[in-house]
């Protein structure tokens, strides 16, 4: 069945990915997006490169009313909600701005579907509600206990979600727990533009790659992983966005709630990442190793298994593919 999906905050790196393969899947997509962290260009160049039309309305995911009248206007089906402030260092130094912008962005979509009365919603969640993992690979089960404000409030909403599923069957409800999404479609068209200093390695990777910076800054390699170096899951971004593509059409299937990882379950570790980039520019990436970053973790790296058996869905791009897309949409 063809939907017709409100992405709000879908104008950001995830978003705009999630838009291109949500068309391509055959649905519609309506956006919803405050412009606070990102740009409506992105998502021209996927209008323009899936010759469909994308309506973009600019505006908060905490207006209850606005989208109440964006679902009725679309006759929007189902909602994939991403709209969130998401830097987790930021997160520690203006936590009423996460709780805010997150938890009541999240209520106010829920409200409005509900008064709309359309029950069908994927919610953007993070590996980071497992905290600092017991261990690796984290299957959805492990405990969780996020670490910071801005993983305490896709927790929270988790919490939201499930009990608001048990408390009504209409609602079919999917938590995905993104890894750490990294390249960019294969047209290199859309890219991963963060606005000001990147926070995360990729991004930061690149911007050395285009001379935009020195170089690479790797906090720490006294952790205990093999090279000392963080590891991570880094998933091709048009993976995870084809795994919303699959929990969306998953919906129609599902009793109440349920929770995804969404990640390849291989680990890479920082330097491993650095040297994956240069062997797909041919560039050389200088770095220098500096102190940890507070509240990093040594490892986190997924168990798929459950999105593999039960979505039917598996990453088929590797870290050198992710490399490559990242820098050809540079
Ligand atoms: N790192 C560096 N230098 C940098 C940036 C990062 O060495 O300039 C290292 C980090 O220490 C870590 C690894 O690269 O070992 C990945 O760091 P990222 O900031 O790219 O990603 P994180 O895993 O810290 O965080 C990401 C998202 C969060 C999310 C989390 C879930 O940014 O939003 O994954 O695991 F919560």
């Amino acid at each position: 069945m063809s939907e017709t999906v409100l992405v709000t905050g879908g104008a950001g790196y995830i978003g705009s990915h999630t838009a291109m393969a949500l068309i391509t899947a055959g649905h519609n997509v309506v956006v919803v997006d405050n412009f606070v962290n990102a740009k409506a260009d992105a998502l021209h160049v996927v209008a323009e490169l899936t010759g469909s039309e994308i309506p973009v309305i600019e505006g908060d995911a905490r207006d209850v009313d606005l989208l109440i009248k964006v679902i009725n206007e679309h006759d929007v089906t189902a909602v994939i909600h991403m709209a969130a402030l998401k830097a987790v260092g930021e997160s520690v130094e203006m936590p009423l701005e996460y709780y805010s912008n997150n938890v009541q962005s999240a209520t106010a979509t829920l409200e409005a579907m509900r008064e709309a009365g359309v029950y069908k919603f994927v919610f953007s969640s993070s590996a980071t509600v497992y905290g600092d993992p017991e261990s690796c690979p984290i299957p959805e089960t492990a405990s969780i206990g996020a670490t910071n404000p801005y993983g305490m409030t896709k927790q929270m909403i988790e919490v939201i979600i499930r009990d608001l599923a048990a408390s009504d069957d209409r609602w079919k409800i999917t938590s995905l727990r993104y890894f750490n999404p990294v390249g960019a479609h294969e047209s290199g068209e859309i890219s991963e533009a963060p606005l000001g200093k990147p926070n995360n390695l990729m991004p930061m990777i690149m911007e050395v790659a285009t001379g935009k910076r020195d170089k690479v800054m790797v906090f720490g390699d006294d952790w205990p992983t093999p090279d000392g170096t963080g590891v991570r899951d880094y998933i091709h971004i048009m993976d995870l966005v084809e795994g919303h593509v699959a929990a969306l059409e998953h919906l129609d299937a599902q009793d109440g709630y349920e929770v995804y990882n969404l990640g390849q379950g291989n680990g890479v570790s920082v330097f491993e990442l650095i040297r994956a980039v240069e062997e797909a520019t041919g560039l050389t990436i200088p770095f220098e190793v500096t102190d940890r970053r507070a509240g990093d973790i040594a490892e986190c790296v997924a168990d798929p298994t459950k999105a593999n058996d039960v979505l039917g869905w598996k990453t088929t791009r590797d870290i050198s593919q992710a490399c490559q897309d990242a820098w050809n949409s540079q």
